[in-house]
């Protein structure tokens, strides 16, 4: 069986330098606001081209904690204001939606560019009102939005910018948001083995307010300025993602590499394969077709286990029943007709040719 993302083998790796870090933690004695956290707060700013003097990341518990904190820093500090529009993919995992919504924002989704999934640039301006004071875009797949586009429309109108990269680790060493919101969940490029998030900005200030509200919302313990959370990354998570950090670029090569062999050998009619328009880290590999279901079905007769990125959209939710009067036909093609690959970087050769293989015998 060609399972879809086996987190043993991708770890494997790893293993014993993770057991000895863990023992190192155990014995330390010190599991949170440790030595490790801080270590792996500078290396990962310095990954994503930020040094001391220029901003930095903050860890946390999660994805969907970093993209809150986030929008609630910048509630807390007057740049926005409850009900203030965040303009958001339609097409997305719901963590970045939810997000808006927590923060007594208003979500408005977006329908993507067809080629690449990701929001349309050219369908922004058309959803900007007098509310709208931030765009919310989520780098999906592991590929880059149309950032240049993004940043020249959030300058011409004032608004924030707040990068979903969940899904796109060292897709680029330079961020043009004004803050970016990362999850560490196991099956991530950079994934820990457990939940682990972090915020990234050049702004300090920022990140001063989003590291008060990640520890109950206090300028110094005891002393709370702000009605906080609980969200911190431990010692163990962040000791395992400094392991792994040095491999990534290694790691997303080998999607690269995996990716590029599905798009050349896989030519097939009933099949539109995704295009790398802009740089790509190949988190998934999001095929389409009007019969997903059946080529999942003898992919798995084949012994290939698939996914769907993601079968229900947002606008389709019961979280979000007020959208339900809202069509977004091109979000929705995607919801119907995407199929996710394996596609990771503890991969064979052999699995990827019977990989190949399988597609190219499905006969719909
Ligand atoms: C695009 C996107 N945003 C946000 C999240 C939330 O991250 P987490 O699961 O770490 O909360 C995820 C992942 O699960 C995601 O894929």
């Amino acid at each position: 069986m060609i399972d879809y993302l086996p987190l043993k083998r991708v770890n494997a790796p790893y293993e014993q330098e993770m057991t000895a870090a863990m023992q190192r933690v155990v014995t330390s004695g010190w599991y949170l606001f440790g030595h490790e956290v801080e270590a792996f707060e500078h290396e990962w700013a310095a990954y994503c081209g930020l040094t001391d003097g220029q901003g930095g990341a903050v860890a946390c518990a999660n994805g969907l904690d970093a993209l809150r904190m986030v929008l609630r820093a910048w509630v807390e500090m007057g740049r926005l204001q409850e009900g203030d529009q965040v303009i958001v993919p339609a097409n997305t995992y719901i963590a970045s939606i939810l997000a808006v919504s927590d923060a007594g924002l208003v979500p408005v989704p977006v329908e993507p560019d067809p080629v690449t999934y990701l929001i349309d640039p050219t369908r922004i301006e058309d959803a900007i009102t007098a509310r709208t004071r931030v765009i919310l875009p989520v780098h999906l797949y592991g590929q880059m939005c149309d950032m240049q586009s993004i940043m020249e429309i959030a300058t011409r109108h004032g608004l924030l910018v707040l990068e979903d990269c969940a899904q796109c680790h060292g897709v680029t060493d330079r961020y043009m948001g004004d803050a970016q919101a990362w999850s560490f969940y196991p099956g991530k490029n950079l994934g820990a083995l457990g939940d682990a998030g972090a915020v990234t900005s050049a702004d300090a200030e920022l990140l001063t307010v989003v590291r008060q509200l990640g520890f109950y919302g206090s300028v110094r313990k005891y002393v709370h300025r702000y009605k906080g959370l609980n969200s911190r990354m431990d010692e163990v998570q962040a000791a395992v993602l400094r392991i792994k950090l040095p491999h990534l670029a290694q790691c997303n090569e080998r999607r690269r590499a995996i990716a590029a062999r599905y798009c050349a050998q896989v030519q097939h009619p009933l099949y539109t394969m995704p295009q790398a328009r802009a740089q790509h880290v190949w988190h998934i590999f999001p095929l389409i077709t009007e019969h997903r279901d059946a080529l999942q079905q003898w992919l798995l007769s084949q012994d290939i286990r698939t996914l769907t990125h993601y079968p229900i959209p947002p606008h389709r939710q019961e979280a979000y029943r007020e959208w339900s009067h809202l069509s977004f036909p091109i979000t929705e093609r995607i919801a119907a007709c995407e199929l996710s690959i394996p596609c990771h970087p503890a991969m064979t050769d052999a699995e990827v040719d019977t990989i190949i293989a399988a597609l190219q015998a499905f006969r719909g």
